[in-house]
C-alpha cells in the first residue's frame, strides 16, 4: 500500500448519514428497495433481463450470460439491437422537438445551440451516410476521433454506433503523439477531428495536433488514408495547418451531398463492439478498453433512469469531458438512451468567471448536475460563494472520479446543492462501462466521502491479499473486487487478452480453467474499506495509476515520456496530495554523463512529457538528482522518493545499494 493511502487510512473515521428530502423521493424513478432482492446473487444472471429490457430489441437474446470463453464475458447473446436507433429514433414519436443537446460554446456572447431529437436525427443520418459512402466504413471498423467537447461529437459516435463501426475517441487535450499511439493500436484508417476550438478564451488550433496524431501513427506503421475535419465555425477554416490535398476534407462541404438523406441502423449483434476507450494501466501502454453493444447500453441506460434518476423532462448537465468515459456514459449514451436534455459545455468551467458554471445552470434550468471532486474544489477555490448569487435550482447532484474529502462534500450540498439536492457518489472505471458503488438516491441515505454500497447487482467484496474476505466494519483496506459479472463491463483489452487477465484476474482467479462465474471476482485496482452498513471508502489506486483531477495517468507512461529528453538516464514519477487535483506527478530524474543538471534541462523534461502526452501529464516539478535510490537489485524505490516529496519519512533506507543519495535528495528537494 502506498503511503498516501496510509494517509488516507489514518485519517478515516465514520461520517454520519445525510437524507434526501421528500420533495426527491416523491418523483424519483425508484422508491423500491426490493430492487437489491431482485438483483440478488441467487437471481444471477437471468435478474439483469430488468437491465435490458430498457432497450428496444430488433431480437431478444437467447442466453442472458454465455461464460464458455471466461472471463470474457458474453451478454445478451443472440439479441441484436442499435445504438443509435435506442439514442436518437426510438425517441421521435414523443420527443421530436425536444432539445437532445443543448450546446454551450465557451465564448459566452455565442448563442447556445438547443438541438431537438429531431435536429440530431437528421445530422446523425447525414454524417453515416458520409461515413460509408465517403469513407468506405462498414461495422466492425474503427475510426478514430480527436474532437472536442462539440455536438460534432456526439453526433460522429451515433453516426458510428448507427453503423456498427467502432469509434475510438480520443481526449482533444491528449497530445497528437499519445493520439498516433491509438490510432495505430486501433488501426485506424480514418481520424476525425475538428480545426479549432475554445479553452480558457483562445481559440486552439487542434488541426495542428491531428496532423501530428496521422504523422506518429504512420511512423508506427498505421496509415490514415483520410483526415476528416469538421469546422467549429462551419464554412471558415480556424486553423493555420495545411490542409493536405487527397488527405484532408472538411466534413461541412462533404455533408452537402448527403443533405436530408436517410440511413436505416444496422441490427447489430448485442455483443458485437460499440467503442474502445484507451486508459493508463501499469505498463507504458493505454489498453484499448473494448465495450460492447447491448450489454453496455443496457447497463448504463439503467444508471441514468435510477441512479442519475433521469427523466425526460429533466436538463441533466454532467461536466466531464466525452473523450473520458464518463462522458461517453454519461452525456451521450445513459442520458439519450432514457431521452434527456443532455448538455455539452465547451470550455473551462471558471471561464470567464467563477460563476460561469450556475449562469450556465440558470440560463438552461439545469436540475441534475455532475461533476468531478477536482471541479468542486476548484471552484469552491474560486468562488465559494458564487452559487448564491444564482437562481438555480439542482434536485441531484453527482461526484465522480476521485475520492471527495467530506468537508469538499458538504460544500457541495449545502452552497452548490442549496441543501435540497439529494447527492450520488458514484465509483466506477473506464473497464465497468458504469457505476458499480453508489446509492440509490431515492432509497439509500448519502454519507459524505463514501461511494455507498453495490448498486443493485453488483456484489463488492474486499480481499487481503492472500484472497481473504476482510469483513464489512473490521476497519481494514483491502483490494476492491466484485464478485460476478455484470453487463457494463468491457469485454477485454483490444488485441491483448492476456493482459486483460493478468491484470483483473491474475491475482484472485480460483481456476484459470473454470467457466464459472464464482472462479473470476473482478479486481478493480483500488485499495479500498467497507464499513458496517456496506458502504465502500475509496483509497485510491494500488497499482502505478496516478489520479490527476480524476484523470488516469500511468506513472510508466510519464517516465518513459521524460526518457524523451536525450539528456536523460532514468526517470521516476511519484504522486503527490494536491490540494484542487487530488494528486500531481512530481518527477525524479537521473542525468546521462557528460550533461549537467540545470532549470532549463528540468524544464527541457517537463516540456518533453507535455509534447509526449498532453499537458495534463506535465509534472508539478523536476527534480535531476545525482543517482536513484536504488535497491541491491537495482530497482528504482519510488516509495523512498514519494516520502521525500510528501515531506514524511523516508523509513528504513540502510539496505538500499545506495542510502547515502537519499539524504542528498531530500535536502535538494525540501530545500527548494
Ligand atoms: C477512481 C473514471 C473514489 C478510482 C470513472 C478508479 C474514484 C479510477 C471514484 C477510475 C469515486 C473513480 N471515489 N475514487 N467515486 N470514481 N475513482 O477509469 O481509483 O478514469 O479506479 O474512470 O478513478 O478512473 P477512470
Amino acid at each position: 500500500m502506498s503511503s498516501q493511502e496510509r494517509h488516507y487510512e489514518s485519517h478515516w473515521q465514520e461520517e454520519e448519514y445525510y437524507y434526501q428530502n421528500p420533495e426527491f423521493i416523491g418523483q424519483a424513478n425508484i422508491t423500491d428497495p426490493g430492487i437489491f432482492d431482485r438483483m440478488s446473487l441467487d437471481n444471477f444472471p437471468e435478474c439483469y433481463k430488468e437491465f435490458a429490457d430498457l432497450l428496444d430489441w430488433d431480437q431478444y437474446w437467447h442466453t442472458t450470460l454465455d461464460t464458455s470463453d471466461a472471463p470474457c464475458w458474453k451478454w445478451f447473446v443472440g439479441g441484436r439491437l442499435n445504438a443509435c436507433y435506442n439514442c436518437v429514433d426510438r425517441h421521435l414519436d414523443s420527443y421530436k422537438n425536444k432539445t437532445a443537446i443543448h450546446f454551450v460554446p465557451e465564448l459566452e456572447e455565442e448563442p447556445v445551440q438547443n438541438i431537438t431529437y429531431q435536429e440530431l436525427y437528421r445530422r446523425v443520418n447525414e454524417t453515416a451516410i458520409m461515413l460509408r459512402d465517403f469513407c468506405g466504413l462498414k461495422a466492425g471498423d474503427r475510426v478514430t476521433l480527436y474532437l472536442p467537447m462539440t455536438p460534432e461529437l456526439p453526433i460522429t459516435m451515433l453516426a458510428c454506433a448507427r453503423l456498427g463501426i467502432i469509434h475510438c475517441q480520443v481526449f482533444a487535450g491528449f497530445s497528437g503523439k499519445a493520439c498516433g499511439d491509438r490510432i495505430w493500436d486501433s488501426e485506424s484508417e480514418v481520424l476525425i477531428t475538428m480545426d479549432a476550438y475554445y479553452r480558457s478564451g483562445k481559440l486552439l488550433n487542434h488541426k495542428a495536433n491531428a496532423d501530428e496524431a496521422v504523422k506518429a501513427a504512420e511512423e508506427q506503421g498505421q496509415k490514415v488514408n483520410k483526415v476528416l475535419v469538421w469546422r467549429r465555425y462551419p464554412g471558415t477554416y480556424s486553423s493555420s495547418a495545411p490542409v493536405v490535398e487527397g488527405r484532408d476534407y472538411f466534413v461541412d462541404q462533404l455533408l452537402e451531398k448527403y443533405k436530408r438523406q436517410e440511413i436505416a441502423p444496422a441490427s447489430m449483434p448485442a455483443e458485437d463492439i460499440l467503442f474502445l476507450m484507451y486508459t493508463s494501466g501499469s505498463t507504458g501502454k493505454p489498453k484499448g478498453c473494448q465495450h460492447s453493444i447491448g450489454g453496455y447500453l443496457s447497463y448504463v441506460a439503467w444508471m441514468s433512469k435510477y441512479v442519475q434518476d433521469i427523466h425526460p423532462e429533466d436538463v441533466y448537465w454532467c461536466m466531464a469531458d466525452i473523450g473520458w468515459i464518463t462522458g461517453h456514459s454519461f452525456i451521450v449514451y445513459g442520458p439519450l438512451a432514457v431521452a434527456a436534455s443532455t448538455v455539452v459545455y465547451e470550455g473551462v468551467p471558471t471561464y470567464p468567471d467563477a460563476g460561469r458554471c450556475w449562469r450556465i445552470a440558470e440560463e438552461l434550468d439545469v436540475d441534475i448536475f455532475h461533476t468531478s471532486p477536482t471541479a468542486i474544489r476548484a471552484l469552491r477555490k474560486v468562488g465559494g460563494d458564487e452559487p448564491a448569487k444564482y437562481n438555480y435550482s439542482f434536485k441531484h447532484m453527482t461526484t465522480v472520479g476521485e475520492p471527495i474529502e467530506p468537508e469538499v462534500w458538504r460544500w457541495y450540498y449545502e452552497v452548490v446543492g442549496k441543501g435540497k439536492a439529494v447527492i450520488v457518489d458514484t465509483w466506477w472505471q473506464t473497464e465497468t462501462g458504469g457505476f458499480l458503488c453508489s446509492t440509490l438516491p431515492g432509497i439509500q441515505p448519502m454519507k459524505p466521502g463514501s461511494a455507498g454500497t453495490g448498486l443493485p447487482g453488483i456484489h463488492p467484496v474486499i480481499l487481503d491479499d492472500e484472497g481473504n474476505e476482510i469483513q464489512p466494519g473490521e476497519g481494514k483496506a483491502g483490494n476492491l473486487c466484485i464478485k460476478n459479472p455484470w453487463p457494463g463491463a468491457f469485454q477485454t483489452i483490444w488485441k491483448n487478452k492476456e493482459r486483460y487477465i493478468d491484470s483483473y484476474y491474475g491475482k484472485y482467479c480460483r481456476d484459470k480453467n473454470s467457466t464459472d462465474w464464482r472462479d473470476w471476482p473482478y479486481m478493480a485496482g483500488d485499495a479500498a474499506v467497507m464499513s458496517a452498513d456496506g458502504y465502500v471508502r475509496i483509497l485510491g489506486r494500488i497499482d502505478d495509476v496516478i489520479n490527476v483531477s480524476g484523470h488516469r495517468l500511468g506513472t510508466k507512461e510519464i517516465e518513459s515520456a521524460a526518457l524523451a529528453a536525450e539528456e536523460v538516464a532514468e526517470a521516476a514519477v511519484v504522486a503527490v496530495t494536491d490540494e484542487i487535483k487530488g494528486a500531481v506527478p512530481e518527477l525524479y530524474v537521473s542525468l546521462k554523463p557528460d550533461y549537467d543538471p540545470s532549470d532549463d534541462l528540468a524544464k527541457k523534461v517537463s516540456d518533453a512529457v507535455a509534447d509526449v502526452l498532453g499537458k495534463i501529464a506535465k509534472p508539478s516539478n523536476v527534480y535531476i538528482v545525482p543517482d536513484m535510490p536504488k535497491t541491491r537489485s537495482g530497482k528504482i524505490m519510488r516509495r523512498v522518493l514519494a516520502s521525500i516529496s510528501s515531506n514524511k519519512d523516508v523509513g528504513d533506507v540502510s539496505t538500499l545499494a545506495n542510502p547515502q543519495v537519499v539524504e542528498e535528495i531530500r535536502r535538494q528537494v525540501q530545500s527548494g
